[in-house]
């Protein structure tokens, strides 16, 4: 892009103050300011002021009802399973990690996936999906492309993490990155922030910019291309979770459903969790920012929580359904910030109250488009204990306990019992589940 493109382009945009101190910026400098100018998209730009006109949509939670929820048990269970398999069997699953986000509540400067969790290896959290995901490849014989969408502040000490590990065992080519877009910071008034005369401020666009990067980086080609039908989508922060579930897999197909959602029960009435809930015929999100006291008190008729069931984000997207999804614009939320911005002489001023938006898009905005969802129930203690934070709730320590619990009671379960005082830590590329460690039983009693 040339400067008279850029100029031409901000003014239609009126935010021509982007370019307020060319004059001043020397040959590398002006480069770079008119490549970040050229990834802004008009239309995006008048997206971001008319929300910061009216407001992010969010959804009227009062008249929510509690959606359907199915506990899967016995012949129906084994149904579901028999699906799943017969899926992954074929080829046609593959694993979707977001883990662009900045992990700043959890005080770590690298990527999230890269933080040591292994309570006995210190093995990063990257480690533990990529073994999962190893090891339901080798079960059912087909290859599982996993997709990990970064962030340009993370990309390449994800990449860089990947090599050292050596994929994990994972083989290469079955392995694709891709890079989630930015969005500028804006004032309330809708102007882009400067955070440096040379720099417009930018941040990720959220896990919902998911939908946009698949489909420029071509990963959605690359799923078509192989014969994707199911794809099951997870957070980095959560090592308990079942990738590739066969059950939630199945489920997702029998029910020919587009979005399908794992939830389980909250912990308490106020779990910082997102609820699905039901408008009408359509669902939507509604996160617990939103919900008011009473909903989250409110009890059913059998004085359990009405609304009981939360999302821990383990979905199954129908692959068609993304790419009919991925042309379409998302709705956008709003995070007021302090954001550094340069004063009129040049000089950078970093505020201490919030002065600024980001703008983030949240994939399960998509939800309501779906013409059939599903709702699977799970037991939290197997598969949901996300590292958000430092220290207490949801922390390294709590999920490290969490993740040996359920080896412990996978070893049990195998007959094996383990001291209470050992560290316990099982490589998923070793044993999956019970079964995979009965049919191991005579390394176990040899070790
Ligand atoms: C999220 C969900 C919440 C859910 C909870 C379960 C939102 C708004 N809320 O909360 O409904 O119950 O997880 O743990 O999502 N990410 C990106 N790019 C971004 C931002 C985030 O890839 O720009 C990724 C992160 O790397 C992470 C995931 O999205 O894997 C969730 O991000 P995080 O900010 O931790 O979400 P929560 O607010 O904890």
């Amino acid at each position: 892009m040339t400067y008279e493109e850029a100029k031409k382009m901000l003014a239609k945009c009126g935010q021509e103050h982007v370019l307020a101190f060319w004059k001043q910026l020397d040959k590398k400098q002006r480069a770079a300011l008119l490549a970040q100018i050229a990834t802004l998209e008009p239309k995006s730009l008048a997206q971001c002021e008319a929300t910061l006109r009216r407001g992010a949509e969010v959804p009227d939670s009062s008249k929510g009802k509690a959606p359907k929820v199915a506990v899967l048990k016995g012949k129906a269970l084994k149904d579901a399973v028999d699906a799943g398999e017969k899926e992954l069997r074929a080829g046609r699953v593959a694993a979707l990690l977001v883990a662009g986000g900045q992990g700043s509540r959890l005080g770590y400067d690298g990527p999230k996936g890269c933080y040591a969790i292994g309570p006995a290896t210190d093995a990063p959290l990257f480690y533990f999906h990529a073994r999962k995901i190893l090891a339901r490849s080798l079960r059912y014989g087909k290859p599982i492309p996993f997709y990990i969408m970064t962030s340009e502040a993370n990309d390449a000490a994800t990449k860089k993490c990947f090599e050292d590990f050596n994929y994990f065992g994972l083989a290469k080519e079955n392995v694709f990155f891709f890079t989630q877009g930015m969005w500028p910071g804006m004032t309330k008034d809708g102007k882009i922030i400067l955070e440096r005369p040379d720099r417009i401020f930018m941040s990720p666009d959220g896990h919902g910019g998911l939908l946009a990067a698949l489909k420029r980086s071509g990963a959605l080609a690359d799923m078509k291309k192989r014969g994707i039908k199911s794809v099951f989508f997870f957070q980095v922060d959560n090592p308990l979770v079942e990738i590739a579930d066969p059950a939630f897999i199945g489920y997702h197909v029998l029910q020919g459903s587009e979005y399908s959602l794992k939830l389980c029960a909250k912990r308490d009435p106020y779990e910082k969790v997102g609820i699905p809930m039901k408008f009408g015929d359509v669902h939507r999100m509604v996160e617990y920012t939103e919900m008011t006291k009473e909903q989250c008190e409110r009890l059913d008729k059998s004085g359990k929580l009405y609304f009981l069931y939360g999302s821990p984000a383990i979905h199954v997207f129908d692959r068609a359904f993304l790419d009919k999804e991925a042309s379409k614009a998302m709705p956008l939320h709003l995070a007021f910030k302090k954001i550094p911005t340069v004063a009129p002489d040049g000089k950078v001023v970093k505020p201490s109250e919030p002065n600024g938006y980001k703008f983030e898009k949240f994939i399960f905005d998509i939800l309501p488009n779906a013409k059939k969802a599903a709702f699977l129930a799970f037991d939290q203690k197997d598969e949901f204990s996300p590292v958000k934070n430092a220290e207490g709730a949801d922390s390294p320590a709590t999920c490290r306990a969490d993740m040996q619990a359920k080896w412990r009671r996978m070893l049990a379960a195998a007959g094996v019992a383990i001291d209470e005082k050992l560290v316990v830590e099982i490589d998923p590329a070793y044993a999956l589940d019970t079964a995979d460690i009965l049919a191991r039983g005579i390394c176990l009693g040899a070790e």
